[in-house]
């Protein structure tokens, strides 16, 4: 467990009642984002972290080429993310300066790392399903119909940049990015539909964010 997590319990006794049973109850905490018990140590990840800011840190930041938005990551599942990771690490998911971001990373390196970027995992009440294009009813029995993962491994798609959405959804369907579900889900998706539910789910609030960057160098110091 990390490091953090550990030290909690010596500033609170109740704190570490709650991380035991948040331990202990590590398989019933997966069913709801909410719940989940920290994947690293965020302190740890914040120092790793100062790389990943020069994209992920800077609003509007957009890959040169294809031409669209870095993803957002503050207020994404943590487990996402690490997943996300190990995705790129072993080339499952193929993107060249993510395979080697993620490959100069060890495991704990990139739970910690997750953490720090995720923050606060958003969370919000559920949208009433009248406001939903009928085309992504289907998306919210994993990403909530307010766009909110509902279980750590679903990613949030609220607040996320629309042209990332759209440049995710046309790799599930070409195959170029590989994950059974989402190839079998973007594969029923017109080009319009496409563009219906990546502007749904960008637009919703609460939703992600461009992770802040430190003023100074110096604050990421521990
Ligand atoms: C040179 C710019 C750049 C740097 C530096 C960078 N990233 Fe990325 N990152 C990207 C781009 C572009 C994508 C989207 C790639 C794709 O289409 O799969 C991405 C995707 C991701 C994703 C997947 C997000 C999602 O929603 O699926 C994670 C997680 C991530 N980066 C973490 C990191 C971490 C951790 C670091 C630092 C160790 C880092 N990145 C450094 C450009 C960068
Ligand atoms: C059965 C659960 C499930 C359903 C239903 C589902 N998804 Fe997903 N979705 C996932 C999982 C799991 C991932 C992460 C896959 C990966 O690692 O590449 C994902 C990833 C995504 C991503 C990439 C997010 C990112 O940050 O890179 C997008 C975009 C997406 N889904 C959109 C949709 C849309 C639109 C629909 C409805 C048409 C939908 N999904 C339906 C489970 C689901």
């Amino acid at each position: 467990m990390s490091k953090l997590w550990l030290r909690l319990p010596v500033r609170s006794g109740v704190r570490l009642a709650t991380a035991i049973v948040a331990l202990s109850c590590g398989t019933l905490a997966a069913s709801a984002s909410a719940q989940q018990p920290p994947l690293g140590n965020a302190r740890e990840g914040k120092i790793i972290g100062y790389t990943c800011l020069g994209c992920h840190g800077i609003k509007g930041y957009r890959n040169a080429y294809p031409d669209y938005n870095v993803p957002r990551l503050r207020g994404q599942s943590p487990q996402y993310l690490y997943d996300a990771l190990k995705e790129y690490r072993s080339g499952a998911r193929a993107y060249p300066t993510m395979h080697l971001q993620a490959l100069s990373l060890d495991p704990q390196q990139m739970r910690d790392v997750a953490a720090y970027l995720a923050g606060k995992p958003v969370t919000a009440g559920p949208v009433p399903a009248s406001r939903m294009p009928a085309q992504a009813a289907v998306c919210a029995s994993c990403h909530g119909s307010n766009g909110i993962g509902v279980a750590p491994m679903y990613p949030t798609l609220a607040g996320q940049h629309e042209s990332y959405l759209i440049r995710a959804l046309r790799e599930y369907q070409s195959g170029y990015r590989k994950n059974p579900i989402m190839n079998a889900m973007a594969a029923s998706l017109s080009a319009t539909d496409i563009r219906i539910v990546a502007a749904y789910f960008s637009r919703l609030r609460p939703g992600l964010h461009t992770v802040p960057r430190p003023l100074f160098k110096w604050t990421v110091k521990k």
